[in-house]
């Protein structure tokens, strides 16, 4: 099969196979992983998300390190192309989309059935990959940990990027006052389609002043919930225009500063800060991950969310989606896709 193996880590926006230095070889031919279990699936993929995680863990800056050689990737969508003998929950030909540790981006994955999430008729299957981590993260962060209301000001950082995006489109859906954080003109004619309430350009403007301005128009206290992903000075001057009793929640610090919050305002103003990784739920609480899926499936079915997709790349120009991350300039969700199977010959074991 194809597959994008990291044989060392490094820059992820070097070509594969082009020097010593990249961390990327490209190769047709790599083995095809076998069903591991009688209730395990084996899925032909056909889109794969990339993430800001996985560029750092390519470079070995996550927090889940793997040693080379190791094929990274973690949501995917595609169709099951083989079961074990116990599988009940899918059939050859069902369209899935799930997420793994490491592995997706290749053309084949492996898991239990009980990680796969069909994906209903009708909704755009490479889509769907975005579905399990950038919607999961902000639909778990935002309804199960900040219970979002109507009527309360949300304030997204990063707001154009993958769960930026799905951040402002959950918060719309939940009734609140949405603002919006990004950095340039076509982010924010991005963002004003999508019905924010209100965005903040910073490559024009500071986040404080233009909050305030906005608040005071529309007779508002103070943001009650912010999605923090990007961290550093702007996580530190969105703190100024939080409410009495606000909730923070640390998403990740795409901008390189892990931020100080300071307990004694957050004591002071009954502040809760929420740490969020969502991919730990797996481990401790599966099932909080599958009722959001589910949720965020329906929803995609029923037109609520519209996953915004930049950009799709070939497995080889791998590099390419990873310079768009690096360079800021994914709106939504960069992709890799694999070409479809000519046919789908495996059957029940
Ligand atoms: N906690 C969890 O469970 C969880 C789950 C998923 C993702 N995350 C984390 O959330 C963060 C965002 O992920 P994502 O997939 O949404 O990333 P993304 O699509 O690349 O978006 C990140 C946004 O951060 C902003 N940014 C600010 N400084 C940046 C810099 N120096 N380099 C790149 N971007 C910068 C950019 O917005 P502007 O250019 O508009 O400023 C960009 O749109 C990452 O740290 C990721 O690890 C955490």
């Amino acid at each position: 099969m194809e597959a994008l193996v990291c044989r060392k880590l490094g820059d992820p926006t070097l070509p594969p196979d082009s020097s010593e230095h990249a961390p990327f070889t490209f190769s047709k031919s790599h083995p095809i992983p076998i069903l591991n279990s009688s209730t395990s699936v084996r899925v032909r993929i056909k889109s794969t998300c990339l993430m800001f995680a996985t560029g750092l863990q390519t470079q070995g800056k996550y927090q889940e390190k793997y040693a080379p050689p190791f094929i990274p990737g973690s949501d995917y969508s595609g169709v099951v192309e083989s079961v074990g003998p116990n599988v009940t929950k899918f059939e050859i030909g069902d369209r899935v989309c799930s997420f793994a540790y490491v592995g997706s981006f290749a053309q084949y994955i492996v898991a239990e059935e009980t990680e796969l999430y069909g994906v209903p008729d009708g909704c755009d299957l490479v889509a769907a990959a975005a579905i399990p981590v950038a919607y999961g993260t902000s639909h778990f962060a935002l309804i199960s940990r900040a219970k979002l209301k109507s009527g309360q000001v949300l304030l997204v950082l990063g707001a154009a990027g993958g769960v930026g995006v799905a951040a402002i489109q959950i918060g719309k859906i939940c009734g609140a006052t949405v603002i919006a954080v990004a950095r340039g003109a076509e982010k924010v004619e991005f963002l004003k389609s999508e019905g924010v309430d209100h965005i903040v350009d910073i490559s024009k403007e500071g986040v404080i002043e233009s909050v305030k301005a906005f608040l005071k128009t529309r007779k508002l206290k103070g943001v009650d919930v912010l999605y923090d992903p990007v961290g550093g000075k702007l996580a530190k001057e969105s703190l100024k225009v939080l409410s009495w009793g606000a909730q923070i929640l640390v998403i990740g610090f795409t901008s390189g500063e892990v931020p100080v919050i300071p307990v004694n305002i957050a004591l002071v103003k009954n502040w809760t800060v929420h740490g969020i990784y969502w991919g730990r739920y797996d481990a401790n609480r599966r099932g909080v991950l599958e009722d959001s899926s589910k949720d965020l499936l329906s929803w995609f079915a029923k037109g609520l969310i519209n996953i915004h997709i930049s950009r799709t790349y070939k497995p080889q120009e791998v590099h390419l989606a990873f310079a768009d991350i690096t360079d800021r300039k994914v709106i939504g969700k960069v992709m890799i896709t694999f070409d479809d199977a000519k046919a789908i010959t495996s059957s029940k074991l």
